[in-house]
């Protein structure tokens, strides 16, 4: 029997021959990825807000500079994510008005206020921490195009964890007061920061079929579970302690036992009800409409620009 389309598709995903933009794909292939991959651009511009709070607050002109270089990165992540997503046939346009009409979703961890300084360090360990443990499995994912933008990501999400690492460090060695406002910033961000790798694997509706196709390498518990193994050895080196007195080395099944989490909590948030969202599309609705002057001027620059040429070549 000859082989359809869709068996040569899962048999190219599974010699692990990577899928680019004008291969064939299955048309939920591409939904799929369109709606990964633009959330994800979604939750590093929505991500620049909570920290962008803090730099005219840094508390020196070397952290200013750290945090307004991470800040800019984050951006920068975006954009190549959007150009990723832009390869499958969506135009930005319409990602911005799928974000701004409140149908397309951004990580659930952006919708936290950022309180203090030590929030700024514990975004770096945690959020950071956990974006790389992640979004390292998908500098393999099966799409061209989003595992090589992956690639950079990842780099620059390193450094930014370890600048939240020693923000936390410098604080430890603190004073009192210092060592308890960057243990109440762990407390307040531990159970949102885990909740980041999504639903639990029998509650995500998405999870079997991307993994079949690769786009996903390991399941949320999977990268839930890693995470939390190697971040309860880090708190030890800062003298911390992490929210959860569940948390237990298990020897049998070689991982950290952990708490309940509140999915109630992950779903309000998602769905629109946590204790920032109206405050972060709001701030990214203005953002929209104040720069309509910009891409006006630029798209004006284009048309003349063009017109120049083609006179010149007439
Ligand atoms: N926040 C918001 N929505 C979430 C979520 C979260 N933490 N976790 C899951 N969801 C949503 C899914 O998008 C999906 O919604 P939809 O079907 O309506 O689109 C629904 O909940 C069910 O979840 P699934 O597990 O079935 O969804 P996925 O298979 O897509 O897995 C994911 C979710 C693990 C987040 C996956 O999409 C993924 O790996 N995405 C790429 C990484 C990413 O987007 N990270 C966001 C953080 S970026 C960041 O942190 C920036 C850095 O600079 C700090």
């Amino acid at each position: 029997m000859e082989k359809t389309s869709e068996a040569f598709f899962q048999d190219k995903i599974d010699r692990e021959i990577r899928i680019e933009p004008k291969d064939w794909m299955p048309e939920k292939y591409r939904q799929t990825l369109i709606r990964q991959i633009s959330q994800h651009a979604h939750s590093e511009i929505i991500g620049m807000l909570p920290e962008g709070n803090w730099i005219t607050r840094a508390p020196s002109l070397r952290r200013k500079a750290i945090l307004l270089a991470k800040v800019q990165d984050e951006a920068g992540h975006g954009l190549y994510l959007y150009s990723a997503a832009e390869t499958l046939g969506i135009s930005r346009d319409e990602m911005y008005e799928q974000l701004h009409s409140g149908r397309a979703k951004y990580s659930s961890i952006f919708n936290y206020p950022t309180l203090s300084w030590a929030d700024i360090g514990v975004i770096g360990w945690l959020v950071d921490g956990a974006a790389i443990m992640n979004q390292v499995p998908l500098c393999r994912s099966s799409f061209g195009p989003y595992a090589r933008a992956m690639v950079r990501v990842c780099k620059e999400e390193s450094f930014h964890q370890r600048q939240g690492f020693e923000i936390l460090l410098t604080l430890s060695r603190g004073t009192e007061a210092q060592r308890s406002m960057a243990q109440d910033a762990i407390n307040r961000w531990w159970w949102p920061s885990i909740m980041m790798f999504g639903p639990k694997d029998d509650e995500s509706p998405n999870s079997v079929q991307s993994m079949k196709w690769k786009i996903k390498r390991f399941s949320n518990d999977e990268l839930r579970q890693k995470f939390i193994d190697v971040t309860a050895e880090q708190v030890k080196v800062l003298g911390f302690t992490l929210p959860d007195p569940n948390l237990k080395w298990n020897k049998a099944r070689g991982h950290y036992d952990y708490g309940a989490i509140n999915w109630d909590e992950f779903w309000q948030v998602i769905q629109g009800n946590g204790p920032c969202n109206k405050e972060r599309l709001e701030a990214r609705k203005k953002a929209w409409e104040e720069g309509e002057w910009v891409r006006a001027a630029a798209s004006a620059y284009t048309t003349k620009k063009n017109k120049r040429n083609t006179t010149v070549a007439a």
